[in-house]
């Protein structure tokens, strides 16, 4: 694959980027004989984007954790399919093409590097060459340009290292992105404008998201669809549309909603939802 990019990334640039579907059968994560994730299934149409809510420590991150490869599957299978080679789960290509991005961007960013060597690196791990203007592109895609290049976290807002970290997970040309509470540690005018951008490389891109989040807002403005969980259970799946609308059908999500203070507040800046 890396021999491809390199020959002829004009060509790459145009045809990647199809999302993928999964499907996730019974996944089942244990720590220590503490089950995290208890049979999770769920499945996802290529270029959609599906959401995992829950109370905190309720398996969400540990759902992405196992998917990415970051946590050992303890049960289950993983079944991707789409246009072109879908790589196998846990492949190399695998990690190339399934990326993720971290609510914390001042964790998930090295202090002691420039944003350039940042995204320099997954490259280098990668083999991808032409490395020169991929950076230039991915820093474009997320609306920051050349002159980001030779920062230092520390120089950044919040919103511009999350962008970098967004940048990060694009470079590589992912087709599906699983996204970790992307914008919880940023204020909210900032998350508006890192969700509008999310929404438009989707787009732009065909990704696939499977986005957690603590925030039913936040889930609802992105994810048509999503799930719920608890205790490392799903305990239903439904449409955001019935979710705004109150149609739950367990208590539990009731009172998820109930908690959720912020559901109310609006997120959208845009007229395209
Ligand atoms: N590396 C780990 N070792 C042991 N237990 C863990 C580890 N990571 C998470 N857990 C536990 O697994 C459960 C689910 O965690 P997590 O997936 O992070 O939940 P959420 O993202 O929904 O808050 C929690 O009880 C958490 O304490
Ligand atoms: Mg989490």
């Amino acid at each position: 694959m890396g021999e491809v990019l390199m020959s002829a990334p004009a060509a790459v640039a145009r045809e990647a980027h199809a999302g993928i579907s999964l499907q996730v059968r019974d996944l089942r994560v244990v720590y220590d004989g503490f089950a995290a994730v208890d049979g999770v299934s769920f499945e996802m149409a290529p270029g959609e984007s599906f959401g995992i809510v829950g109370e905190s420590g309720s398996g969400k991150s540990t759902v992405l954790r196992a998917l990415c490869g970051l946590t050992p599957r303890t049960g289950g299978q993983v079944q991707a399919t789409g246009g072109g080679a879908v790589p196998a789960p846990g492949s190399r290509d695998w990690r190339r093409q399934v990326q993720m991005v971290f609510q914390d961007p001042y964790g998930s960013l090295h202090p002691r590097q420039t944003v350039d060597r940042i995204l320099a690196e997954p490259l280098a791990i990668h083999r991808i060459g032409g490395a020169e203007q991929r950076i230039q592109r991915a820093l474009d895609d997320v609306g920051l340009g050349d002159g980001f290049r030779f920062r230092y976290p520390h120089q950044l807002s919040g919103g511009q290292r999350q962008r970098v970290a967004i940048a990060r997970a694009l470079i590589l040309q992912p087709r599906l992105l699983l996204l970790d509470e992307p914008t919880s540690a940023l204020d909210a005018s900032v998350q508006a404008e890192v969700l509008n951008l999310l929404e438009a490389l989707r787009t732009r891109h065909g990704l696939s998201f499977l986005m957690v989040s603590h925030d039913l807002a936040v889930v609802t403005h992105l994810c048509p669809r999503l799930m719920v969980m608890q205790r490392g259970r799903v305990v239903e799946t439904l449409l955001s549309a019935d979710l705004a609308a109150h149609r739950v059908q367990t208590d539990y999500t009731r009172a998820l909603m109930q908690a959720a203070s912020g559901f109310q507040r609006p997120v959208r800046r845009t007229s395209s939802v």
